[in-house]
């Protein structure tokens, strides 16, 4: 198929299916060097829009609202957040269903003091169940989001029959094997609502939640369904970062839009409910050709010259983005000044000229535009992108202001500093592509596996440190519930530069290793870990962590 001939087909410039992806490793006998050395931007297909794109730069950036809590009694804010469909004008003109957190694409941001319980009680009037995780939260099991912990939709509301009971079913799906369907006796069931409680007893760190539900996360994700949820506190407010209107949430994603107005994706079963998966071009992953941030496509910000503190999160299924701030008037690029990664504050501030963002990874980064001639423009490319995916937003300096924020040299003295001699295990965990089920399909798997809620596969003592070795045939951005981590290592040398800090999401690129170091602390109980890339996760690669 010559490319972008077909609305809504794959384009393969700079990107790389799966199958060339591997097949680029395996016929070769490629080493992992040379894996490296011809590394493709991302792993994934695009889509391609059927309607046509505004131009850059146009539309202001929208910032989600800040959800008010329903009380504050006893020492917990409690929320309350419906999920229910919506539509939106996010391109001129053109309308777009969505499934919502409260209305809004993005949902609105949880607001939230570290220490500080939040309780947030979440109806379900989408026609299908949900799940909802808190991604970076450090929560007792029973309210992380596990897949087959499910809030059922109101009967009637359900485009199909789904589990009921203190069991959930999945009727035919990738990892049941064909006809047989999986049933997790651990799951708990809710009928409409379920109230999900955080201790966020952790570090000030921008999280966000977004929808878990098993084999069906990335189109419900694509659909709409995520939101931020920030935790603060003294210590970090004390360092005078740019704050108040100079403090800006920005949530990357990209999509593709059908020609009536809706996302497009590939879904093997559009109903989101029976089977799970993408259509062939797209199994590595789908990227869509518009850029929008918090929600709006490639939009600019009216601002002072002055300092800001970009909170920046890759919501995207699977883009990569690497990320560069230049000024328009003199070409000159500025610095992204790195503040904090994943779980919040480095130690010290980390330099970059470019900055890259897997799925689901997190950074803070202080931008200076006092040096920007007032009326210029700095634009924030993604050099991973082309065509219209190079765009991502913009800053347009309106005027000069004052300005007393600063960038100190010592940002955190908390950062846990754990030593490979302190890890009482290692263990080898393999990323990669395989065949899975009875009928040998196309699945994503962990050391060999396709995912199987009925399976324990990493047992962890509480209070143990670990060192994990973990290695990828193509891009996994790999997360881990419940524990940030640092990261050891990276192809067998020193990290680089942007794994400083505290993680829970490490990006490994096609044919590296890895070495995480963490502490399982907090809860006993039943927790994942997976890849980020959303289509890999529901296509089998998420495996149950069981701390004991
Ligand atoms: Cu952001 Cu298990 O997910
Ligand atoms: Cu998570
Ligand atoms: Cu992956």
């Amino acid at each position: 198929m010559p490319e972008g001939t077909r609305p809504g087909g794959p384009t393969r410039r700079r990107v790389l299916g799966i199958a060339g992806a591997l097949g680029a490793m395996a016929a070769g006998g490629l080493t992992a060097g040379a894996a490296l050395a011809r590394r493709p931007a991302a792993t994934g297909a695009e889509l391609r829009s059927a309607v046509p794109l505004p131009p850059p730069y146009r539309v202001p950036l929208p910032l989600p609202a800040v959800l008010a809590p329903v009380g504050r009694a006893g020492g917990t804010d409690r929320y309350e957040i419906v999920q229910r469909e919506a539509a939106a004008e996010i391109l001129p003109g053109v309308r777009t269903p969505l499934w919502t957190y409260g209305g809004t694409f993005p949902g609105p941001t949880v607001e939230s003091r570290r220490g500080r319980p939040v309780t947030v009680t979440h109806r379900n009037e989408l026609p299908v169940p949900t799940v909802v995780h808190l991604h970076g939260g450090r929560t007792p099991a029973d309210s992380d989001g596990y897949p087959t912990d499910l809030v059922l939709p109101r009967p009637g509301r359900a485009a199909a029959p789904a589990g009921h009971g203190g069991g959930a079913d999945h009727g035919g799906g990738a990892h049941g094997g064909g006809a047989h369907p999986m049933r997790d006796p651990r799951a708990v069931v809710t009928e409409l609502t379920r109230a999900y409680t955080f201790p966020l007893d952790q570090r000030p760190a921008l999280l966000w939640y977004h929808d878990h539900r098993m084999d069906f996360t990335g189109p419900a994700v694509w659909r709409g369904l995520a939101g931020l949820h920030v935790v603060r506190d003294d210590a970090e407010e004390a360092l005078g970062l740019p704050a108040g209107p100079r403090e800006l949430p920005l949530v990357l994603t990209d999509r593709a839009f059908a020609a009536d107005g809706s996302f497009a994706y590939p879904s093997l079963d559009p109903a989101l409910t029976a089977r799970p998966g993408v259509e062939e071009p797209y199994l590595g992953g789908v990227l869509g050709d518009t850029i929008l941030v918090n929600g709006a496509p490639w939009p600019v910000h009216e601002t002072d010259a002055a300092r800001h503190r970009l909170r920046i999160l890759n919501a995207s299924n699977a883009r990569h983005y690497l990320l560069e701030a230049v000024d328009d008037t003199t070409g000159r690029r500025l610095d992204l000044v790195q503040t904090g990664a994943d779980q919040g504050l480095l130690a010290a501030p980390v330099t970059h000229t470019r900055l890259p963002l897997a799925p689901a990874e997190r950074y803070d980064v202080v931008l200076d535009l006092s040096g920007v001639r007032v009326g210029g423009l700095v634009r924030i490319v993604n050099r991973l992108g082309s065509g219209r995916t190079r765009d991502v937003l913009a800053f347009r300096v309106a005027r000069k202001a004052r300005d007393d924020s600063r960038v100190p040299a010592v940002l955190s003295t908390d950062l846990p500093d754990w030593r490979r001699a302190d890890a009482v295990r290692v263990r080898d965990l393999a990323f990669r592509a395989g065949r899975t089920g009875e009928d040998g399909r196309h699945g994503w798997l962990i050391g060999g596996r396709a995912f199987d809620p009925a399976r324990t596969d990493v047992t962890v003592r509480l209070g143990d440190v670990e060192v994990w070795r973990l290695i990828a045939d193509v891009h996994h951005p790999v997360h881990l519930h419940l524990a940030g981590f640092r990261i050891l290592s990276r192809g067998g040398g020193p990290p680089l530069p942007h794994d400083a800090g505290l993680k829970d999401t490490v990006s490994l690129r096609p044919g590296e290793s890895a070495e995480i170091i963490t502490r399982f602390d907090g809860y006993r109980g039943r927790y994942l870990f997976h890849c980020h890339n959303a289509e890999h996760e529901d296509m089998g690669m998420m495996a149950n962590l069981e701390v004991v």
